[in-house]
């Protein structure tokens, strides 16, 4: 059973502050380049912003926060900057884990965590079991993290789950497969961040984004705080979320998601 509502099933319910933000904190490396300081430079700061972010959203009202901090594709990048973030990671779990747990935040790692070091495995599992009943707010941070990988992983535990669907194929359905899917704590993101100027999902979250409101900004994400996020969420405000139906439709009662065309 999923624990929120999907929004191709349902019209979710909005308010002019998002439920859930999604980020790709992109420009950690231009951020540091254009200072003349090694790319690791830029990703350090990188954490700062992530740590101005969360408080923002916790102050903002927000609920849920996904950060991309590692794709299943980042493992092509040098193999000192990988050994470097992997560094960073463990430091920054093990230096901030008793400060969220305080602060009630739930810690999640979304990704395939068999990519990782033994120990960094182990600092994951021991965050998030410490972390696994606070309420207040919801970080996740996908690392090792492809958005058809999770796709795919929760395919074939949803047929591990329920094997008499791999002979009856016709009756799968969303609510067979969400409940799999690496975010399924949280509910669908209402707000895309990308900072740093491009304009692309790389492969984030493929599923959940399905509804989602885009907010590209040119600032690197070293220079993302309270400000630009309130900046994005300025512009979310702007938006009108149709979920398939028409302008005119709303503010009249809901039809069903099923019966829009488009
Ligand atoms: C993208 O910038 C950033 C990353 C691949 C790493 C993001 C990681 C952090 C911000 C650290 C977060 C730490 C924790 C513990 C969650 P880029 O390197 O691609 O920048 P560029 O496009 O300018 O080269």
């Amino acid at each position: 059973m999923a624990l929120f509502s999907s929004s191709t099933l349902e019209i979710p319910e909005t308010s002019n502050i998002p439920r859930h933000v999604a980020i790709v904190m992109d420009g950690n490396g231009r951020w540091a380049k254009s200072r003349l300081l090694p790319r690791v430079a830029g990703h350090k700061r990188g954490v700062d912003a992530l740590r101005r972010t969360v408080q923002a959203c916790v102050e903002l009202g927000v609920e849920h926060l996904t950060v991309f901090a590692f794709s299943s594709e980042n493992w092509r990048r040098p193999p000192d900057e990988v050994s470097l973030l992997m560094r960073l990671f463990i430091r920054v779990l093990r230096k901030d884990l008793h400060d969220m747990h305080k602060e009630g935040i739930r810690l999640k790692i979304i990704g395939d965590l068999s990519g990782f070091d033994a120990e960094l495995q182990n600092a994951i599992q021991y965050a998030q079991a410490l972390t696994e009943n606070n309420t207040r707010f919801c970080l996740n941070v996908a690392a090792n993290y492809g958005g058809r990988w999770d796709i795919l992983q929760a395919t074939r535990a949803m047929l591990q789950a329920n094997p008499q669907l791999a002979a009856n194929p016709q009756d799968i359905v969303e609510t067979d497969l969400t409940p799999h899917l690496c975010l399924s704590c949280s509910p669908e993101p209402d707000l895309f961040i990308r900072t740093g100027g491009e304009q692309r999902i790389s492969n984030f979250l493929l599923w959940q984004l399905a509804y989602t409101e885009f907010y590209f900004t040119d600032k690197y994400w070293p220079d993302f705080g309270k400000e630009l996020l309130t900046e994005a969420i300025l512009s979310y405000n702007n938006r009108e979320r149709r979920f398939g139906r028409t302008s005119e439709q709303l503010g009249t009662p809901a039809v069903p998601a099923r019966s829009a065309t488009q």
